[in-house]
């Protein structure tokens, strides 16, 4: 077996642990709310591709070979999943996508009501800074990952993101202000969680990796945001877990390239996203193309 091959192994061993684990991590709430918790890690437990999780621990796999240390640093990796699905909660809500279907389930607000939908999305955002706080890392490396998320998911990246997006629905935007909105709005976390893999393996990777990884991850994010317009205009709610033919009205590279367009553009972007990978570490580079692959 190629070295490769057994990195891999443990690589998929890890993602496998921390799927458990999120299952476990289901925090307690001491309350009379009859069904708040429940709510809370509801839409956690309702799966997902965990894509974020996997490109953070892809990073640390990379640098690390010892199982316990990996292991540890799960809540870093749960912070990024808790936060994304945060935004998507909120993405689903009446007032932005009005989505009734995620992944495979009923949306937060259908399920319960749009009260605590949007609660449990405000609940879940300042969550993932708490599992970042407590996380067994040292305190300069902790305060480094909060700033990150907080500036990727909040008004460096995310938020900004998700407000062009819903402010210009029905007024086009010209493509280059259309590549800003989805690497903001989808590029930043993605960017941010491949970011914080590197600033926890800190001195025992060159001392470039952060910034390297951080742009791969932006176009990584706008290859994935591509690649979910043609989702949109292609799959079937049963197909993809989630309400689709939603995108009529927004801006989307289906709507500005035509379909074709857009799987053209999606197959480039994928061709120099291979040839970026290339630069980094071996390992790193097998897992991150292993997910690449996974989402084809
Ligand atoms: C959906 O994200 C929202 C986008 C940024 C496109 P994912 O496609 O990662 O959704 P899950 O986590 O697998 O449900
Ligand atoms: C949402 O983009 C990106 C987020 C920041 C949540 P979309 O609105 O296209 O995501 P889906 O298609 O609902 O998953
Ligand atoms: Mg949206
Ligand atoms: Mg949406
Ligand atoms: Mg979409």
């Amino acid at each position: 077996m190629s070295v490769s091959k057994v990195s891999l192994n443990f690589y998929t061993h890890v993602c496998e642990a921390f799927e458990e684990y999120l299952h476990k991590a289901k925090p307690r709430l001491d309350t009379f709310h009859p069904f708040f918790e429940k709510a809370f890690w509801e839409m956690l437990e309702n799966g997902g591709k965990r894509f974020r999780p996997k490109l953070f621990l892809a990073v640390l796999c990379a640098y690390e070979e010892n199982t316990e240390v990996v292991h540890a640093c799960f809540p870093v990796a749960l912070a990024l999943e808790v936060l994304h699905t945060y935004s998507l909660i909120h993405d689903d809500l009446p007032c932005m996508d009005n989505a009734d279907t995620r992944r495979y389930h009923p949306t937060l607000h259908k399920s319960y009501d749009e009260t605590t939908a949007t609660l449990v999305g405000d609940g879940l955002n300042t969550y993932a800074f708490v599992l970042l706080a407590n996380a067994p890392l040292a305190d300069g490396i902790k305060v480094a990952l909060i700033a990150t998320l907080a500036e990727c998911g909040g008004i460096g990246g995310m938020v900004l993101g998700q407000a062009i997006d819903c402010y210009f629905e029905r007024i086009q935007l010209e493509r280059i202000q259309l590549e800003h909105l989805h690497t903001l709005k989808t590029g930043a976390l993605i960017a941010a969680s491949l970011k914080m893999g590197a600033l926890v393996v800190g001195a025992r990777a060159e001392p470039h990796l952060p910034q390297n990884l951080f742009a791969f991850g932006l176009k990584l994010g706008l290859f994935f945001q591509v690649r979910d317009d043609i989702i949109d205009h292609t799959q079937s709610p049963e197909e993809s877990g989630k309400s689709t033919h939603l995108d009529t009205f927004k801006n989307n590279y289906v709507n500005l390239l035509g379909l074709e367009g857009a799987q053209d553009y999606l197959q480039n972007l994928k061709g120099e996203l291979l040839g970026v990978l290339q630069a980094f570490p071996i390992n790193l580079a097998f897992y991150l193309q292993t997910l690449l692959k996974e989402l084809a």
